[in-house]
């Protein structure tokens, strides 16, 4: 299997582009699809609809990768605690503290309650072409933890500070129980037809420099290295999102293959990726591309500007708004094309 997006990644060829939550209520067939069915979830959940979801920007845009639909929130789902998304407010999770409030299913029932979504891989396998990698993922134990025990998405994560600090023998066993399910998640992602994982740490700045270490560096690390023993051929891309001064510590401890980056990287960073031969993705600001207009085309070039020394896979630095209108992708990826063309033949 070839992994046309890190191969493309290399400056003699095109730059891959993808975006973090492609599939969305940014596009009005989404919406169409989403009126289908009650929930988010039930969506997530319909293996076919989700196929459809998974693939629609690829076909209205030709992204060059496709990320299968679904949530990070899924896993605490299957671990039995009662998830639901509210539209307009977000996921709402009875709140834990203990690993005593779940009711941990066994290795085959947590793989049961996600089979679809191993079906929903499957779907798109079989339609997609060559060219076009498939995107795995889930959360990074910490960001999953966070909203178990938020019950919501938070701002400032009170609750999970205050059991970091209050009680570590309840976070250590919650974040090793995340790290071994994940796992097994994405090992059977890999099988059903992911040929990229991709790894959220959304909330990787919740964290003191000792905690960082314990609660970020090390499970996303373990996570890293069990799955390339399992399946060394597949690429990992690891998010550590929003922690500019971390990122150098995280990328010399986590072994992956592409670094996604939101608004700040060090110099430091981006010349050891490009020894190590670690591609970045990233970094556009979704405001940015929301927006639009001048500044939008000027953004655009600086990021490739700012890349252009490494393996680099353009993407954003956070999730797609869906205020964000149609024109300003499709402006967006023209000008990338563009810029890589002018660029070959000079
Ligand atoms: O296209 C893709 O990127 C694949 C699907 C995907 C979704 N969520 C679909 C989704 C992926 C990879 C995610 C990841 C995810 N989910 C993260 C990590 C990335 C990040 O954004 O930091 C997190 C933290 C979540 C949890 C989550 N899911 C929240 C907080 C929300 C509510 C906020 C919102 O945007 O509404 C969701 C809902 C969600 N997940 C939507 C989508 C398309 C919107 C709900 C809808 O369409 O009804």
């Amino acid at each position: 299997m070839i992994v046309n997006l890190l191969n493309n990644s290399s400056k003699l060829n095109s730059t891959p582009i993808w975006f973090m939550r492609q599939a969305g209520r940014y596009l009005p067939e989404y919406k169409k699809i989403r009126q289908k069915t009650n929930t988010f979830l039930d969506l997530c959940f319909d293996s076919k609809l989700a196929a459809e979801v998974s693939l629609q920007p690829i076909i209205r845009f030709d992204f060059d990768a496709i990320i299968f639909f679904s949530d990070i929130l899924v896993i605490p789902h299957a671990l039995n605690q009662t998830v639901s998304f509210i539209d307009g407010v977000g996921p709402k999770l009875s709140p834990i503290t203990s690993p005593d409030d779940l009711n941990l299913p066994t290795k085959t029932m947590f793989l049961n309650k996600l089979r679809s979504c191993f079906d929903t891989l499957k779907l798109i396998k079989k339609k997609k072409n060559d060219q076009k990698n498939l995107i795995g993922f889930c959360g990074s134990p910490l960001t999953v933890l966070t909203y178990m025990i938020e019950g919501q998405t938070s701002k400032n994560h009170l609750k999970t500070k205050q059991l970091i600090r209050n009680n570590k023998k309840n976070i250590d066993k919650l974040i090793e129980i995340l790290v071994d399910y994940s796992i097994t998640y994405l090992d059977e992602q890999i099988k059903a037809g992911a040929e990229i994982i991709q790894l959220f740490e959304s909330w990787a700045s919740i964290v003191n420099q000792t905690d960082f270490d314990k609660y970020v560096i090390d499970p996303n690390k373990e996570i890293v290295q069990r799955i390339k023993k399992i399946h060394p051929e597949i690429p990992i891309i690891c998010f550590p999102r929003n922690n500019p001064e971390k990122l150098s510590d995280f990328i010399k401890n986590v072994d992956c293959d592409v670094l996604s980056v939101d608004l700040k990287i060090s110099e430091e960073v981006k010349s050891f990726c490009s020894k190590r031969n670690i591609a970045i993705q990233g970094n556009l600001d979704p405001k940015i591309l929301m927006r639009g207009g001048p500044l939008l085309s000027q953004k655009i070039n600086e990021t490739l500007m700012q890349f252009k020394k490494n393996k680099h896979i353009f993407n954003l630095s956070h999730g797609i708004l869906p205020e964000t209108p149609i024109s300003h992708v499709e402006k967006t990826i023209k000008q990338i094309r563009q810029h890589d063309k002018t660029r070959i033949s000079s």
